[in-house]
């Protein structure tokens, strides 16, 4: 089972008090050294022998792991608590198939009450397993830091690009809410790019990827910089640029070089998948501004 999969079982089960020490451990994250037990007992305002009960609990649930004299949280353990988010501010109500498992995220289905469809995003970039080895525990608790700082961050940012990114084309898709390592988004029904599908008319696919791009540059100020057939989604005739947590602004030194990273990207599978030619150059310049029509 997926550490999303037992997340989503685990938030059927768990009491109150489990909830509460796994808020004081996230809270206790945030210190160096792993919160022992009468640290944990304050963050999560609850008696030593009742927060020994939980942590056991949620050690069980695969939700919170146990070093030297305390407990780190798990991935799962992070990601049940995004779902309870969620689930209390009444935008999921439950959790469907996987959309897709990569290398950096799993895409799952939620579920409004009303039975419309999202896609969550689970980030999980860098080390995922704290169960392994048996390491120092200011070095674990460090390694754990790390990962929630990349897997928050990354959520959030591409949350916060999404949001500027809103309404300025349907070719974006409408972030909902995020939460920890996690952000939902509109579900989109397309499939990736890099897979070749038949397109109606590519020439027109490739000029509203690249109308997109310039978009998102003159009106919101960002630049993808992971632009590529991965990051693009199409139903054969509408695409959706995906995938936003390294976006960059105009203040990065290198905004430049990303941007026409990604117009080279995009130009150069249209040209081998869909015999699609064009002008990188000339087409840096339309999406940067310089231009005003593609040459
Ligand atoms: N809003 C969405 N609606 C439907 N499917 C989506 C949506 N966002 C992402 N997906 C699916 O999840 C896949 C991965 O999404 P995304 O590219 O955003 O994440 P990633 O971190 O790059 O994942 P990977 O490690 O696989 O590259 C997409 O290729 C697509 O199949
Ligand atoms: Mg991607």
């Amino acid at each position: 089972m997926s550490t999303v999969e037992n997340a989503a079982r685990a938030l059927k089960s768990l009491k109150d008090e489990e909830w509460r020490t796994l808020a004081g451990l996230e809270r206790a994250s945030s210190g160096s050294g792993t919160p022992d037990m009468g640290r944990l007992s304050r963050m999560s305002r609850l008696p030593l022998e009742r927060v020994r009960f939980a942590t056991d609990a949620l050690e069980k649930k695969g939700l919170a792991a146990r070093r030297g004299h305390g407990y780190v949280l798990t991935r799962e353990g992070v990601e049940v608590m995004a779902l309870k988010d969620y689930v209390k501010k009444d935008l999921i109500f439950a959790l469907g198939a996987a959309i897709a498992k990569g290398k950096e995220s799993d895409v799952y289905e939620a579920l409004t009450e009303e039975g419309t469809a999202y896609a969550l995003k689970f980030y999980k970039i860098g080390r995922t397993s704290f169960t392994s080895v048996r390491k120092k525990r200011v070095r674990e608790q460090a390694e754990f830091r790390s990962w929630m700082t990349a897997n928050y961050d990354a959520a959030r940012r591409e949350y916060d690009a999404l949001r500027k990114l809103q309404g300025l084309s349907p070719a974006f898709p409408r972030a909902v809410a995020y939460s920890r390592s996690t952000v939902l988004l509109e579900e989109l029904s397309g499939v990736r790019l890099s897979n070749r599908p038949y397109l109606e008319d590519p020439r027109s696919a490739f000029l509203s990827i690249v109308e997109s791009m310039r978009t998102a540059y003159l009106k919101a100020n960002l630049v993808n910089a992971d632009l590529s057939e991965y990051n693009v989604l199409t139903d054969g005739a509408s695409v959706w640029l995906i995938d936003w947590p390294q976006a960059v602004d105009a203040t990065h030194p290198n905004h430049s070089e990303l941007l026409m990273h990604d117009v080279s990207a995009v130009a150069a599978f249209f040209k081998r998948a869909y015999r699609v030619g064009s002008d990188p150059g000339a087409t840096f310049r339309y999406v940067s501004g310089a231009t005003q029509r593609l040459e």
